[in-house]
């Protein structure tokens, strides 16, 4: 990963701004916003940031910064922004955790610059974007996010979607999170210095707020797996429940530097016997 450890926090190496459990916090997603211009400075600091941003699954990620009106992206589900940031992969081993661990980490340094994001990979004019990025053949352009200022008051659609979405919701931990096997859902005594990594695993936006991360808690690691739903992997944009375990691993990855657990991503199947539709996916092992 291209940040520094210093102390507790995760600080970009360009802009000195701190990504931390408190900006997890803060993000929301945001479809409405005031048509008021970012400063040439933000975006610069954006800019910069996306030349250094990586994961821990070494898979690289290209940005685009597009504009509504020079490039013709649009998607019916936003007002108001006219700036966007597509990503994209080649299409390779661990290609969608990677991308969902990278383009989260840019939604949240978005974050702390104080502009308002939303991850979109189904409501947008894909043909458009697509077309603006020149996506190749081997590639996928798995979501992208307007940059803006949230607007005082949300859309009466956003409102709607949000509601039927229960996006103000998270599962319970009992369903997420288990201790040895996926029998025994964690007990809150038992969970000790995962409580608050799997906390903001908890947090993290997912598509249509499905929320498919699992993880099974031992001593020294915790094993992730996605829990898939029907309809979510697709030619256009890849399994997109996989994108959404990244973004849960950099929560998780965040909170425990934070805590200073310094420990890594592996993968290694424990062979834990689980669920149908339950894959395996990575394990945070601390080091020994
Ligand atoms: C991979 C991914 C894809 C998403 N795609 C869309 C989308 O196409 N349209 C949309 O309006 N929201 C989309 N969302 C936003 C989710 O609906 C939102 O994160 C979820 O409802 C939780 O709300 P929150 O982000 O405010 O916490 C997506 C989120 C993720 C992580």
């Amino acid at each position: 990963m291209n940040t520094e450890t210093a102390a507790n926090t995760v600080t970009t190496k360009t802009t000195g701004m701190t990504i931390n459990t408190e900006t997890i916090k803060k993000r929301i997603s945001v479809r409405t916003y005031e048509e008021k211009k970012i400063p040439e400075q933000v975006m610069q600091q954006v800019r910069e940031y996306l030349e250094q941003d990586d994961n821990p699954f070494g898979v690289p990620i290209t940005f685009s910064i597009l504009n509504t009106e020079k490039d013709g992206v649009s998607s019916p589900v936003i007002v108001g922004a006219d700036t966007y940031v597509a990503g994209k992969y080649q299409k390779q081993k661990n290609a969608e955790i990677a991308f969902g661990y990278s383009f989260e980490k840019l939604v949240l340094y978005a974050t702390s610059l104080g502009l308002g994001t939303v991850w979109l990979a189904a409501t947008i004019d894909r043909k458009a974007f697509e077309k603006a990025i020149n996506l190749g053949e081997k590639e996928v352009m798995p979501a992208v996010t307007p940059l803006g200022y949230a607007a005082q008051k949300r859309s009466i659609r956003e409102n709607l979607m949000r509601k039927g979405m229960k996006s103000d919701h998270r599962l319970p931990v009992e369903e997420l999170f288990f201790e040895g096997d996926f029998q025994h859902p964690l007990r809150e005594e038992n969970a000790g210095k995962w409580t608050g990594p799997l906390e903001l695993v908890r947090l993290a936006p997912s598509a249509t707020n499905k929320q498919p991360w699992r993880a099974v808690t031992e001593e020294g690691r915790v094993h992730f797996y996605e829990a898939k739903t029907k309809g979510y992997d697709r030619e256009s944009t890849g399994d997109i429940q996989k994108v959404d375990l990244g973004i849960a691993l950099c929560h998780f990855d965040i909170a425990a530097k934070e805590a200073g657990l310094g420990g890594r991503f592996i993968q290694s199947d424990p062979g834990i016997a689980a669920p149908e539709n339950t894959e395996y996916i990575a394990t945070y092992e601390l080091e020994k």
